[in-house]
């Protein structure tokens, strides 16, 4: 268990046992400050939820993290090694291979497969076709869809989609798996469900799970909460 926290400059650990931390984040759009200023760490293999309304920052925070968003301060390490001020390629490759991510509505590829879905950052990574799929087809099955490999996105439900969507995320063991309101096209139950998997899945492999969620109930689920408003860390907000 990681001790959870309500300060918000985090406890005092180093950036050497953070697999991802954020000092000072900022990201404007133009007059608005999407993030004011926001630290934050995450231990390896933590489950962490980041809470808060609608237009809080919670989405900029995940990309600026993931090196989707160039911030416009402030400094981002994985694993102790600072990788904001990376090139453009760099960062793609970082994304590829030591994040995974799960997005509110899968982002599956239509015409593809669910095995040829979870493959793809295997196959993108340059693994060969057929061990990718062997891969993505252990996953499927890990994560309960034994039967459906074959079947496009179109045949799948909204919550089996998601478990694809889990299964691609983890296939090449990512250190860090940034989910974005990953339940929020699903029901109530199908959320917790889905939920449930994405963080079984991430402690079989260890990655640390960052998931973004409006959801109050759902962030229960998850062991440390960390809440935000206007951009920045809000103490009083988080979960005692
Ligand atoms: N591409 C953008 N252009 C302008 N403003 C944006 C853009 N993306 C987000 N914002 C603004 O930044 C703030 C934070 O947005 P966001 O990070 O998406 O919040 P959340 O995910 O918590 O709903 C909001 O006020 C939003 O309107
Ligand atoms: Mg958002």
């Amino acid at each position: 268990m990681q001790p959870q926290t309500t300060d918000p400059h985090g406890p005092l650990r180093t950036a050497g046992t953070s697999v991802l931390s954020g000092r000072g984040l900022v990201k404007r759009y133009g007059a608005q400050h999407a993030l004011a200023g926001v630290d934050i760490d995450i231990q390896p293999g933590e489950a962490v939820a980041i809470v808060g309304p609608s237009g809080s920052g919670k989405t900029s925070l995940l990309h600026v993290l993931a090196g989707i968003l160039r911030a416009d301060a402030g400094e981002i390490h994985l694993a102790g090694q600072r990788i904001d001020q990376l090139g453009e390629t760099r960062r793609a490759e970082l994304r590829r291979t030591e994040f995974g991510f799960v997005f509110q509505s899968g982002m599956l590829v239509a015409e593809l497969s669910a095995e040829e879905n979870t493959a793809l950052p295997l196959l993108l990574g340059g693994s060969a076709r057929k061990p990718a799929l062997t891969a993505a087809r252990r996953w499927l099955d890990r994560l309960g869809l034994g039967g459906k490999e074959a079947r496009r996105p179109g045949e799948l439900s909204g919550g089996e989609a998601q478990r694809v969507a889990i299964a691609r995320a983890l296939a090449h063991e990512p250190r860090v798996i940034f989910a974005d309101e990953p339940t929020g096209a699903l029901d109530t139950r199908t959320g917790r469900d889905t939920m449930n998997a994405l963080l079984n899945a991430a402690a079989e492999t260890g990655a640390a799970v960052v998931i973004v969620t409006h959801d109050r109930d759902l962030a229960d689920s998850v062991p440390r909460t960390v809440a935000i408003r206007d951009g920045r860390i809000d103490a009083g907000g988080a979960a005692a």
